[in-house]
């Protein structure tokens, strides 16, 4: 099968971005929400979004406006998604939502086409499990903002096949991004790594080991590249009203200093091997 129309489900950050970057390279894309409303507001954005790059010379009228007639937005799902051959889901990270919407695409969608999740963090399986084609559904995680980042994380499920991961593959190149393939585990490939090197810079910091200042320039100087927004890292931990963390296992807790905490067990700062734990 041959991907050309996509549904994008959600017209909020993400899924504005996605179907922004879709129409880009020529998909025909419907983007569905709840309301009126949401899916007024994604339009404006990518419109925006485009008008930006116009003003900047990256893109002339012409090509932006043949990229919004490429566009259309509905809240009626049987409209968005019955005729789509890729259907990407950018809705609220709730898995009983997300399920519910798995189990109506399944219900809606041609046989063949393809279920897609940008869960951040989510069981793609879980997802997958409630449909009758739990070959044909994969993470394809994306990240903010979705014009601009070029990396997607395609992951696969216990059951997704070859054929699903190589036509995902496919379409992220054709929306001229970059895919690397994860298998399916807290926090796939990026938020694992990542997440820990955040709580750890923030460590850093309570401990007194270097300033803010000194830590945004040591990660944006030091180990990794200049795109690594480190800034607002230290701007996230010490507001006061970050009063609260949630844990590689879903659980949140409080902390009486207003400062996040990593905290898989709850016994506040954990050693290297307990971390591994609360991450496996
Ligand atoms: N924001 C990020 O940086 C980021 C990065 C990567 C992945 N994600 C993931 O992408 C997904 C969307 O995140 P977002 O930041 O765009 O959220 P958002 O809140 O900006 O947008 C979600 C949209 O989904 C809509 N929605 C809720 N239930 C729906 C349903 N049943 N059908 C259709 N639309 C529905 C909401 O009305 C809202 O407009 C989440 O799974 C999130 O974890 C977010």
């Amino acid at each position: 099968m041959e991907i050309k129309k996509i549904c994008v489900l959600g017209a909020g950050i993400m899924g504005a971005g996605i179907a922004q970057v879709s129409a880009q390279a020529g998909f025909d894309v419907v983007i569905r929400d709840m309301e009126d409303r949401f899916v007024e507001n994604g339009l404006t954005t990518i419109k925006s979004n485009l008008d930006r790059a116009v003003s900047k010379g990256k893109l002339d009228r012409g090509g932006a406006d043949a990229v919004l007639n490429r566009i259309s937005g509905t809240t009626d799902l049987t409209k968005a998604a019955s005729e789509a051959d890729l259907v990407i889901e950018a809705i609220i990270e709730v898995m009983d939502v997300k399920r519910q919407v798995f189990q109506d695409l399944d219900n809606i969608c041609k046989k063949e086409t393809l279920l897609a999740t940008n869960t951040s963090g989510l069981s793609i399986t879980e997802m997958a499990a409630v449909t009758q084609r739990t070959d044909k559904v994969i993470g394809m995680h994306f990240f903010n903002p979705v014009p601009v980042m070029k990396l997607v994380e395609l992951i696969r499920g216990f059951t997704t096949s070859d054929d699903t991961l190589n036509m995902a593959w496919e379409f992220v190149e054709k929306i001229d991004k970059t895919p690397i393939e994860v298998k399916e585990a807290p926090g796939f490939a990026v938020n694992r790594i990542l997440v820990p090197m955040i709580n750890e810079a923030v460590f850093a910091l309570a401990e007194g080991v270097a300033s803010a200042d000194d830590i945004d320039k040591s990660m944006m100087l030091g180990p990794t590249t200049r795109s690594v927004r480190w800034r607002w890292l230290t701007w996230w931990a010490w507001t006061p009203f970050c009063s609260c963390w949630k844990d590689f296992t879903g659980n949140w807790e409080k902390t009486n200093t207003g400062r996040r905490r990593c905290c898989a067990n709850g016994a506040g700062r954990l050693s290297g091997p307990q971390k591994r734990q609360g991450i496996l």
